[in-house]
């Protein structure tokens, strides 16, 4: 996916851009590299592997400049070379460029220019937009860029610097992020803002199909035409402090530490005495929650899953017709979606690729929708319009876990007031739910104080063949996000089912060398679970239970238990998924892994 950082000021200018690129190597980390611009000359200094080894080259070379862009890089056209490192530059030393998209026609236009005689040096996709550049470019940068953006096909955010501009960086987005800022003096541009909050609050999100200049004095702003216009610029409410690790050893572990405040904080504004209100941020009427017939929640990954726990939990409220569906299959059928259809997006980062071409065909087909986001002003977000912020603050580590609780939170919260508008919602059922939510911090605080006991587990079972995960009702959809986790950071096997579907053919694979970890509460399906978990040992599977606290019976069936705390039953999914992410996280510590950048991932994944 790519992360850029773009720097002009009277800082020094290595030092800011690499301290951003760290900021962004969560966004792929095969490769690095910056360039800079001094006396109307470009330099460029590439590396394989991560930031810190850039840096490393950076101090070593003396390598310095007046202003420069840098880049780390998720390969997707061209393999982990030095080579096809960014930034990449002109044939000519005119043009220096970095790139997070694809460029579809790239072979097409590498062969024309290469019929000219321009040689290019790289496998990259990227390298026919420079060199196209080099060749349009006669002095006018908004001039080639213009000739350029209708040349290119595919999705681009570009940071362009010319040798002989040196008070210059030039931007263009058609698909993905970029966002540029502006303090007293110096300009920046990222490809996520959390970036820019040690310098700056104040930030243009930059939309498609549009190019900025960034100088010193300010920004401009420009369509592919060339034509200039006014743009707003956005308040950041994040703290830069968020973005520090602290005392933590990873950003994951620090981000299942801060769900009790998360979770809190989103509900701060939206509960009020024992009653739901949404009022002020989304102005429906109940005719209109009456229209929408049709509930579809449409995400990717752990937004995914988020979304099954809506739809089970909202089930239980009222008479809903509800979909979850993965955004990347969403589009590619022939689901109905019309004016009856609340369709609902939800995206931590709000840049998902995928999500953001359904909401498109969802919003072409005259269905409301409503974005659930972690960042405010994110490509999502301004398309939608519509929003429920998810107050998290910025989430780094690669693997999500305190915004899948705050997407719960406002999920369920949207569920309840929904229902409400709706007159479905029982009093009851309403008193009985916030009070439960309200409680809920105070629960995640107490699991969190669980962590040696779950790191003992992990050390016990570190070193698995891989895991079964198994729930019924509210306990399957944290079963799928406890394998996700576990898969995406120790890079073990591990799969969920819904309990009683395991005999279907899964149950196969079972013996000892194979735990499964079964999602069992205290409630009406208890017995149920309990029979698969008998199925599981009688194949030698070692279980690892999640069980309600003060349930006698299970020590029976294993003594690896992991007692939760009581809540609604509802709520399961809250409060079940804090063991799940610190298991899954010590068992990629004990397995030596890169937890806060696995292999393969990117956090904020804007290819299809
Ligand atoms: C898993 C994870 C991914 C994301 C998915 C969607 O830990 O982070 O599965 O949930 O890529 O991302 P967003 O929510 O940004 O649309």
């Amino acid at each position: 996916m790519c992360g850029i950082m773009g720097y002009i000021g009277d800082r020094d200018t290595t030092k800011v851009i690499l301290e951003g690129l760290a900021k962004h190597e969560y966004r792929g980390y095969d490769s690095a590299g910056i360039a800079v611009i001094k006396d109307n000359k470009i330099s460029e200094l590439r590396t394989i592997g991560r930031v810190s080894a850039l840096a490393e080259r950076v101090a070593k070379e003396h390598f310095t400049g007046d202003f420069g862009i840098g880049h780390t890089r998720w390969a997707t056209h061209g393999g982990v070379t030095e080579n096809n490192a960014h930034p990449h530059v002109s044939s000519d030393n005119r043009v220096v460029l970095v790139h997070n998209g694809i460029i579809e026609n790239a072979r097409e236009i590498r062969a024309d220019l290469e019929a000219h005689g321009i040689k290019f040096h790289t496998e990259t996709d990227t390298e026919s937009a420079v060199q196209y550049l080099g060749y349009v470019y006669a002095g006018d940068p908004k001039a080639a860029i213009v000739k350029l953006t209708k040349r290119i096909r595919g999705a681009f955010a570009l940071v362009i610097m010319f040798y002989d501009k040196p008070n210059e960086i030039w931007v263009a987005r058609k698909g993905s992020p970029l966002v540029v800022g502006h303090a007293e003096n110096e300009g920046f541009c990222a490809s996520d803002p959390t970036a820019l909050l040690e310098y700056t609050r104040d930030v243009w999100f930059m939309d498609d199909d549009e190019m900025a200049q960034i100088t010193k004095e300010g920004c401009k702003f420009f369509d592919f035409n060339g034509a200039e216009h006014p743009k707003e610029s956005m308040h950041l409410d994040w703290d830069a402090a968020m973005t520090n690790r602290g005392a933590y050893p990873h950003f994951m572990l620090k981000e299942i530490h801060e769900q009790p405040e998360v979770v809190a904080h989103t509900l701060l504004g939206r509960v009020a005495g024992e009653s739901v209100d949404l009022s002020k941020e989304l102005g429906w009427t109940k005719e209109d929650a009456a229209k929408w017939r049709k509930i579809h929640f449409i995400a990717c990954g752990t937004s995914h899953y988020a979304t099954v726990v809506a739809a089970h939990i909202m089930e239980t409220l009222g008479n809903f017709e509800i979909r979850t569906e993965v955004a990347s299959e969403y589009r590619y059928r022939n689901i109905p979606i019309d004016e009856e259809t609340l369709a609902v997006f939800v995206s931590q980062s709000g840049e998902t690729a995928d999500t953001l071409h359904a909401a498109r065909l969802a919003k072409e087909r005259g269905a409301k929708c409503l974005v659930i986001t972690n960042v405010r002003g994110s490509t999502i977000h301004r398309e939608v319009g519509e929003a429920l912020i998810t107050p998290a603050g910025p989430e780094i580590g690669v693997a999500a876990t305190k915004t899948f609780t705050a997407q719960m939170t406002v999920l369920t919260l949207l569920g309840l007031y929904l229902a409400k508008l709706r007159g479905d919602l029982k009093p009851d059922t309403e008193r009985r739910l916030t009070a439960a939510l309200m409680d809920i911090p105070g629960k995640l605080a107490t699991m969190l104080s669980k962590e040696k006991e779950i790191e003992a587990l992990a050390r016990d079972f570190a070193d698995a063949r891989g895991f079964f995960f198994i729930g019924r009702g509210l306990a399957y959809p944290p079963a799928l996000e406890g394998a996700l986790k576990l898969k995406e950071i120790s890079y073990l096997h591990a799969e969920a089912y819904p309990a009683g579907e395991m005999k279907h053919g899964p149950i196969a694979l079972l013996d000892k060398e194979l735990p499964v970890v079964a999602l069992v509460p205290k409630n009406a399906l208890w017995e149920k679970t309990i029979s698969n978990i008998e199925e599981s040992m009688a194949r030698k599977s070692p279980i690892i239970a999640i069980a309600t606290e003060g349930d006698g019976e299970i020590g029976h069936y294993t003594k690896h238990v992991i007692f939760t705390p009581e809540t609604e039953p509802e709520l399961f999914p809250f409060i079940a998924i804090i063991p799940l992410q610190l298991f899954a996280y010590y068992i990629a510590r004990q397995r030596g892994c890169d937890i806060d950048m696995p292999r393969n991932l990117a956090k904020s994944v804007t290819v299809e």
